[in-house]
């Protein structure tokens, strides 16, 4: 770690997932909603996202914003934004801009430093390559923040989530909890692998599931109240807390 990345402090949870679109984002802002509902300082920050311009709303720091009511500029909460639906590392190199951790991390000190505490959006998962040499996972252990897994309800589940806190482990980084989510469909209705899923992921990997987020009506997935409402009935928000009032363990 160098000297200058060394000065910073962040304090956090890291939302990662086992694939792209698997409900970060409305994983994300659900719990950031939550939290502010309980009077926490939270703010969310989406280091680096791709697959669209800024300005349409439809960004996944836009969402954020637009879920949670943070008043911030989208610019700021996500720094680095690249039209092209590519890995970041190649929709960065083909906007002519090289990611570096160190610009990164620059990025989300600015914004750290207006919260308590930040939930983080990854992109796609923990294999994502983000600069020439580093991945998304080698970001996470930069940051020294606990990681949370969004995973999808249905078949495929256990061996995706499983690689994933294999690969987390590997690097050290703690894991606050696994979070299941259906997704845009009612899964449970036609995928009989849902009622194990969680059960299974639990045994293998000694990590807890702290919840199945069910699928909400298109209308209402970025709706601030019904997914404040939806978190307290289905998410065990308690590991969450704890992970968020864990002092950085390094840095200095
Ligand atoms: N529980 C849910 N109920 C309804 N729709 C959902 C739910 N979870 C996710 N979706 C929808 O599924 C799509 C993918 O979800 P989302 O954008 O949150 O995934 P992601 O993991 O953040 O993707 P990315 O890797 O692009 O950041 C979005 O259109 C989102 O609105
Ligand atoms: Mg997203």
């Amino acid at each position: 770690m160098s000297e200058e990345t060394s000065a910073r402090v962040f304090r956090g949870l890291f939302v990662t997932g086992t694939d792209t679109g698997v409900g970060k984002t409305v994983v994300t802002a659900a719990l950031a909603a939550a939290l502010r509902a309980e009077g926490q300082q939270i703010g969310v920050w989406k280091p680096v996202q791709t697959g669209t311009a800024l300005g349409a709303g439809v960004t996944d720091a836009e969402r954020l914003l637009q879920s949670t009511g943070i008043m911030e500029r989208p610019e700021d909460v996500a720094a680095f934004t690249f039209p092209e639906p590519l890995t970041p590392m190649l929709a960065a190199k083909r906007a002519g801009v090289c990611l570096t951790l160190d610009g990164l991390m620059a990025a989300g000190q600015t914004i750290m430093n207006r919260y308590d505490a930040l939930i983080v959006e990854g992109a796609g998962g923990v294999a994502v390559p983000l600069t020439d040499d580093a991945m998304m996972v080698d970001l996470m252990a930069e940051l020294l923040m606990p990681a949370l897994i969004v995973a999808k309800s249905g078949l495929g589940t256990i061996n995706h989530t499983l690689l994933t806190v294999a690969m987390l482990r590997h690097r050290a980084i703690p894991i606050a909890g696994i979070v299941m989510n259906d997704g845009e469909q009612a899964v449970w209705k036609t995928d009989p692998s849902v009622a194990w899923n969680a059960e299974l992921i639990e045994r293998f990997s000694g990590v807890k599931v702290l919840g199945r987020f069910p699928s909400l009506p298109r209308s209402s997935h970025t709706h601030m109240e019904i997914l404040i409402q939806t978190v307290r009935e289905t998410i065990d928000l308690s590991p969450v807390r704890q992970a968020l009032a864990v002092q950085n363990r390094g840095g200095c």
